[in-house]
Parts: structure tokens; C-alpha cells; sequence
């Protein structure tokens, strides 16, 4: 499903088998899931949206719906597969997607009014990841929002998954372990919120006077 680029990250590579994995993960709610993520960050008419490794491009197209036709939602991801497979099906005129690693992101200053991240932050080099930080800061406006999410099960989802998958895997990718960096990075008003879908969501704001 990932091929492991050491400089890069851990890439998508098999489109159709990710898709078939949230569906079971998110036990078909993840369209619920996007809803939220596009509330919480607070995306509406008119803005630039960036979803940063959007893979499948699901979240793109959510925040395309909110930003509507005089708004800009804008997937990027070092996926030369994910990349093309979403040139080729989503054609919306207010709907981008380039190529790039968050940590070197191919995106003017301030371009954006709203940035998101979702189940990525751990498929980055973990030397790269303040950079990709860095990076989320520049390319949003001052006053912007950044959303950052990861996998975060209840505790019955935990018990039935332990054995399976030998161990707690999800403390490795609990989303508050970024809380130190995006603070030291300049972000501000950080919350942290537990969504009902399997999942923990991190915001902060980039501060109106920068
Ligand atoms: C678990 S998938 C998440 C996809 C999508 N964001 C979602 O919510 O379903 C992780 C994604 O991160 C991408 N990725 C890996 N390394 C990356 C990097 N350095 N910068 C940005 N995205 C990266 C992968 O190609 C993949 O699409």
C-alpha cells in the first residue's frame, strides 16, 4: 500500500488497497469524518484550502465543496500515483493537485487561508517533520488555521485491535506528540478535540499580526 522513500516518506503507492483500509477503519463513516475536519478548521466560501498529503484526495474534494467556485482546494502529495489518479477523476475547475513532500511544499507564501493534515505527520522522516511544520506556517496567511489529525481509536476499538496488531500502535501516532513543535513553531490557541470517527484532531491558528 506504501513505499518507503527514505528522504521523502512512507508514499502511497496502492490507491484502491487504502481506500478498501479506511472504509473498514472508519466503518464507512469517513465522509463524516471529512465533514468534521472541514468545520473544525473552519473552511468556507471563497478561501484557499491546502490539504497536505492528501493521498486519495477524498479531503480535497470536501473542502472544495465549502470553499465553493470562488474558492481554491488544493491536494499535494510526493504520490506520482495519487497525483494522476486525481488529475484524472476530479476535474472541479476550484480544484487542484500538485506534486511535493510536505517538507518543501511547492506553494507561494501565504497562499493559503486554511491548511490541513490528516494521517500523515507519522509517514513523514520524523529529521523532516519540524521542517514540514515550517512549512505549513509559510504557506498559510497570517490568521489562518491549521489542522492536524491521526488515528485515535476509543478504547473497544483499541481492545479489538491490540492482538491483532500485536502492541498499541496508535501511541506512535497520537497527534498530540506535535503539540511542542507546532507551538514552537509560531502557531497559537492550540486545541486539541477526540472525534467520534477513530480519530484525534489537532488545530492552532497562525497569528493575524506576523
Ligand atoms: C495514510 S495516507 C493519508 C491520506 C489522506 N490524507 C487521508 O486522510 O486519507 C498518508 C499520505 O501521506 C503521503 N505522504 C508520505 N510522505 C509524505 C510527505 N513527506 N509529505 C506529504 N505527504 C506525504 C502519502 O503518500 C499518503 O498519501
Amino acid at each position: 500500500m506504501f513505499v518507503d522513500d527514505s528522504d521523502t516518506g512512507l508514499v502511497i503507492a496502492g490507491l484502491r488497497r487504502y481506500n478498501l483500509f479506511t472504509a473498514a477503519f472508519f466503518l464507512g463513516r469517513q465522509r463524516s469524518l471529512h465533514a468534521e475536519f472541514v468545520r473544525t478548521v473552519g473552511a468556507g466560501p471563497g478561501q484557499r484550502a491546502l490539504d497536505i498529503g492528501c493521498g486519495p484526495g477524498k479531503l480535497v474534494r470536501a473542502l472544495g465543496t465549502a470553499v465553493g467556485e470562488r474558492g481554491a482546494a488544493v491536494g499535494v502529495d510526493p504520490s506520482e500515483i495519487a497525483i494522476a489518479d486525481n488529475r484524472r477523476r476530479d476535474l472541479a475547475p476550484n480544484h487542484r493537485y500538485e506534486r511535493g513532500p510536505a517538507q518543501d511544499l511547492p506553494f507561494a507564501d501565504a497562499e493559503f487561508d486554511v491548511v490541513t493534515c490528516t494521517f500523515v505527520m507519522h509517514h513523514i522522516p520524523a529529521a523532516a517533520r519540524s521542517a514540514a511544520l515550517g512549512e505549513m506556517w509559510r504557506v498559510l496567511r497570517p490568521g489562518g488555521t491549521l489542522l492536524l489529525a491521526d488515528a485515535s481509536p476509543g478504547p473497544v476499538m483499541r481492545r479489538v485491535l491490540r492482538p491483532l496488531l500485536g502492541g498499541d500502535p496508535f501511541a506512535e501516532v497520537d497527534i498530540r506528540r506535535y503539540t511542542d513543535g507546532v507551538k514552537a513553531t509560531g502557531f497559537t490557541g492550540l486545541e486539541y478535540r477526540q472525534s467520534r470517527y477513530q480519530t484525534g484532531i489537532l488545530t492552532a491558528a497562525k497569528p493575524a499580526s506576523v
